[in-house]
């Protein structure tokens, strides 16, 4: 009998997929034994990578070129896909073998710690269920256990834990949250609806100190008020903003007709890690009614020192503060916390309800819905590698870790006095700054350019041998090294080590004919947070 054949249409499609094979099975699946054992040995990898970080080089030392190379960069989208536990293989020796380890004893570079070993294990399991915590009907649990984060988060830092807040990916976008806060709260009309330039008022005014993250160039420039907005406050010797002279600023700007959005203090600078006279602002942002903003991002966890900087017990006087559990918390990146006393405002900053998304709930038990206090729509289950963490450690494990880390900086700080070839220029909860000066060379102004050379080629030495890490900054046009020690792994031995490399590698590059000779110079006081 003849076959009668007609054309294949979409339904067959669907037919010939599931035809004879039980479920489909996509090629980007896994079987659960295949996930299983590839799981087990990438963990077996990961626990021999931790095992033996100490031993390794802090810095694989690579450039751009060798990285592509290593990673065939060249090469097109294969067409073709590769067996995962080959691929898991490779991906975990090029990952393990040619990262610069932030989780090293010995990296103390910029402000990023050591990530905790349970978030990664949380980073695993958060990605497994994939919740998306934009709104609570899509992440119940995660949306929950992000608020009890967010409460233990102020908590620890001495903020309300009525507060309002938001985990984001860090720093930046922490502050961008409460910068729009305060645009929202602070400009005299509705600025989501009817834009900043809707009434002709002077112009707007934020008030900082030139220690301040650069975040605040970038808010200003983003969210509409430009860069010439931010008034640049001057900082005291110990570069702590000077309250005298904020005063003064916005008293003038309001003659001038501008109109104060926020000050932004500081709890912990990223240069030296300084904190602003934070209860004095409060005061004065009190009296004159304007949005007082702290970035914490890095130094607002001190806070839970019983021998912290004093300012630090005024971080409940703000009206928003950021603060990152992927610097001082030690979760791995990317953990930033915004928090915002008032929770209306950050409904009020961010909120809209279109008729594809749900709001059930009664009056006693309204669901929180993240995508209506922050910028992301989509999120990520990023409480949970912070909770892991929190529940592993507790207050009292934070506190003795915070402790230590500050402790060591100290004794950084003492060591390198040790060395009458190195200047110890300052010292600001774990961040320590010092620079090579041996004696001859004029540590004054007329030799700040032979020093400033000198000392970035030793910084850029260090980080080349790959024993140790940090990275710089500029204290008025002094370049210095510095070491910023947020990690759980540095021990004593590691910190003692850091100067004799550095007098070491000075001692080799210095070339005394080169240099600018006059008698020593006294150290300059250390800066205390
Ligand atoms: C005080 C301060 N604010 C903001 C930031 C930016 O944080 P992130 O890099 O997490 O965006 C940093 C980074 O070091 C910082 O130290």
């Amino acid at each position: 009998m003849r076959r009668r054949t007609r054309r294949l249409t979409k339904t067959d499609g669907v037919r010939n997929l599931a035809r004879g094979r039980g479920r489909r099975r996509a090629p980007i699946d896994l079987d659960p034994g295949k996930f299983r054992r590839l799981g087990k040995t990438l963990v077996e990898d990961i626990a021999k990578f931790l095992a033996t970080i100490a031993s390794r080089e802090v810095n694989p030392g690579r450039s751009p070129r060798e990285v592509r190379k290593l990673l065939k960069g060249g090469r097109r989208f294969p067409a073709e896909g590769t067996d995962p536990s080959k691929l898991l293989r490779e991906a975990a020796e090029l990952v393990l073998d040619n990262s610069l380890l932030t989780g090293h004893p010995r990296f103390w570079g910029y402000i990023s710690s050591s990530g905790s070993p349970i978030g990664a294990l949380g980073d695993l399991l958060a990605s497994s269920v994939n919740p998306n915590v934009g709104s609570f009907q899509l992440g119940p649990l995660a949306t929950e256990m992000e608020s009890q984060v967010i409460r233990w988060t102020a908590e620890l830092i001495g903020y309300p834990t009525s507060t309002g807040g938001i985990l984001v990916s860090g720093g930046n976008m922490a502050n961008f949250v409460c910068f729009l806060a305060a645009r929202r709260s602070s400009v005299p009309w509705n600025v989501r609806s009817e834009g900043l330039a809707a009434k002709s008022v002077g112009r707007f005014s934020v008030y900082t100190s030139a220690e301040t993250h650069t975040w605040i160039q970038k808010a200003a420039d983003l969210f509409g008020l430009g860069t010439e907005s931010i008034r640049w406050i001057p900082v005291d010797t110990n570069l702590r903003m000077d309250v005298e002279e904020l005063r003064r600023r916005i008293l003038e700007d309001r003659a001038q007709g501008c109109v104060p959005l926020m000050v932004v203090g500081t709890a912990g600078t990223v240069g030296t890690g300084g904190v602003d006279p934070l209860r004095e602002i409060a005061a004065l942002c009190r009296q004159q009614k304007i949005w007082f903003h702290i970035d914490g991002a890095y130094g607002a966890p001190a806070a839970i020192l019983k021998d912290a900087p004093e300012d630090l017990r005024a971080i409940g006087d703000a009206d928003s503060v950021a603060v990152d559990p992927h610097k001082w918390l030690y979760a791995p990146l990317e953990a930033g916390c915004a928090l915002v006393k008032n929770p209306q405002n950050l409904l009020d900053t961010f909120s809209y309800r279109p008729p594809y998304y749900t709001f059930d709930g009664t009056d006693e038990d309204v669901p929180t819905n993240y995508y209506e206090r922050g910028l992301q729509n989509s999120r990520s289950f990023r409480a949970l590698k912070i909770w892991l963490g929190m529940r592993q450690v507790g207050l009292n494990g934070y506190r003795r870790m915070i402790s230590d880390d500050v402790r060591l900086a100290e004794h950084l700080f003492e060591c390198i006095g040790r060395y009458p070839e190195l200047e110890a220029c300052s010292l600001g909860l774990s961040i320590v700054t010092f620079r090579f000066a041996p004696s001859g060379v004029d540590r004054s102004e007329s030799g700040t350019e032979y020093l400033n050379k000198l000392n970035t080629d030793i910084l850029a030495t260090l980080q080349k041998q790959g024993k140790a890490f940090c990275s710089s900054t500029l204290i008025g046009k002094k370049f210095v090294i510095r070491a910023c020690i947020v990690n759980f792994r540095t021990d004593v031995e590691d910190v003692e080590l850091l100067p004799a490399m550095v007098a070491e590698i000075g001692g080799k590059i210095h070339t005394p004919d080169r240099s600018v000779v006059s008698a020593r110079t006294p150290h300059r006081p250390a800066i205390r947070g």
